[in-house]
């Protein structure tokens, strides 16, 4: 018989995982046994990718050799360029994102087998998607097709797909920090559909196919662009404390705030906050830092919630200048490390997932021909 239900699997413990670990009572996140507090402060994005992929920190070479591979493989195939200049300029670009990864599946079909050399793949994937959405987002601004630019950074690489300019260090930095800090986290929605879809022993591409549907939604991946939205609503900072109560009494959810895990701050936030206002002063632009302090402080006054990562990481982008529907595309630039670690990860303990549902309606109904049905 089916024991109690857990909406939303709410605490279920579903399966058995080496890659991340969230201690959600106390605000500790760890990659592979390392504090994130310590890969924010001392690693790059491609050193956390190849932490998630291989389970232990690369050494100089390896890192080189993984540095060069991504490198190599930014490039898409002409005919998913041609097929992406095929999709409408309105498209939302997660729409595009996943049209992409789908696609790029049915031109490298030689990547589409399940199992350890799916690492390749998860490779080609983590390279392709800045180039992907650099891609839509410069014909949809009419600006010119992206170069090969194969000696900058992952981080550098995204800004400059983007924004056709190169990053600052301090810049590079901010969005190697947050592309490290969205890399992984445990069994959220995204991941475990991923991992759900690898677990039929179907491909890598389709199960980052359902993630990047599952990251979309403004519960999830989809939060940080509803704060700026949120920012944008509220305009000043004498104007914050009327704009939040106003939402709580509709019983609206304040985005960027709360976590099924966290019970204290997210560790990522904290980072983040300090990232924000790094780059706010750099740009002599401290609106946002400003306006998200009053907010932190009403919504943890009216309500007790705490800060999530999605709180801060529009600031950061929009700082630099990405539009805000780019930000939760970003973000899923970052977490396809993650899901592809996991992914390899149940290839490797491999259960198909198929929970059980209650059923709870009614099962002895006379059947009524069409006919005679009102
Ligand atoms: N604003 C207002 N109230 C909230 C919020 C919020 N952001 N988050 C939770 N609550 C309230 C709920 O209304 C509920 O109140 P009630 O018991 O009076 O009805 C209570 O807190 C519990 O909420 P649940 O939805 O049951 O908690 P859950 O664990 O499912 O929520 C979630 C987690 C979905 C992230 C939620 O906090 C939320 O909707 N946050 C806003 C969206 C967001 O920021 N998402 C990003 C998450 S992090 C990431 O994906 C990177």
């Amino acid at each position: 018989m089916p024991g109690e239900v857990q909406r939303g699997l709410q605490d279920v413990v579903a399966l058995e995982s080496r890659i991340c670990f969230i201690d959600g009572q106390q605000g500790r996140l760890i990659y592979r046994g390392y504090d994130i507090r310590e890969l924010a402060e001392r690693s790059t994005f491609e050193e956390v990718a190849y932490l998630l992929w291989y389970g232990r920190l690369p050494t100089t070479s390896q890192l080189g050799e993984l540095q060069q591979r991504l490198a190599s493989l930014r490039t898409i195939p002409p005919e998913l360029a041609r097929q992406l200049d095929a999709l409408p300029a309105s498209a939302e670009p997660m729409d595009v994102l996943r049209t992409a990864v789908s696609a790029l599946a049915v031109f490298e079909p030689g990547e589409t087998s399940a199992g350890p050399s799916s690492i390749g793949g998860a490779q080609r994937l983590t390279a392709a998607l800045p180039t992907v959405l650099g891609a839509f987002h410069r014909r949809r601004s009419n600006r010119p097709l992206l170069r090969d630019r194969p000696e900058l950074s992952h981080a550098a690489y995204l800004i400059y797909a983007l924004l056709d300019r190169e990053p600052t260090e301090l810049e590079a930095r901010a969005v190697d920090v947050a592309l490290i800090l969205h890399a992984d986290h445990e069994l959220n929605a995204s991941t475990f559909a991923a991992r759900i879809t690898a677990s039929t022993l179907s491909d890598l591409y389709s199960a980052v196919t359902s993630a990047v549907g599952t990251l979309k939604g403004p519960l999830h991946g989809g939060a940080n662009e509803r704060v700026m939205e949120m920012l944008d609503e509220i305009g000043s900072l004498d104007r914050v404390e009327e704009v939040v109560k106003a939402k709580l009494a509709r019983h609206e959810r304040i985005m960027g705030f709360g976590h099924r895990v966290y019970k204290v701050e997210d560790p990522r936030a904290t980072i983040l906050r300090a990232w924000s206002r790094r780059l706010g002063e750099a740009k002599g632009d401290l609106r946002y830092c400003r306006l998200l302090e009053k907010v932190v402080e009403v919504v943890h006054r009216e309500k007790g919630l705490y800060p999530n990562l999605d709180l801060y990481s529009g600031s950061v982008y929009s700082l630099l200048g990405v539009p805000h529907d780019l930000f939760t595309p970003v973000f899923a630039a970052s977490r396809v490390v993650g899901w592809t670690a996991h992914v390899l990860e149940e290839y490797d303990d491999l259960r198909l997932i198929r929970p059980t549902a209650a059923y709870v309606g009614p099962t002895d109904l006379a059947y009524v021909p069409i006919a005679s049905r009102t």
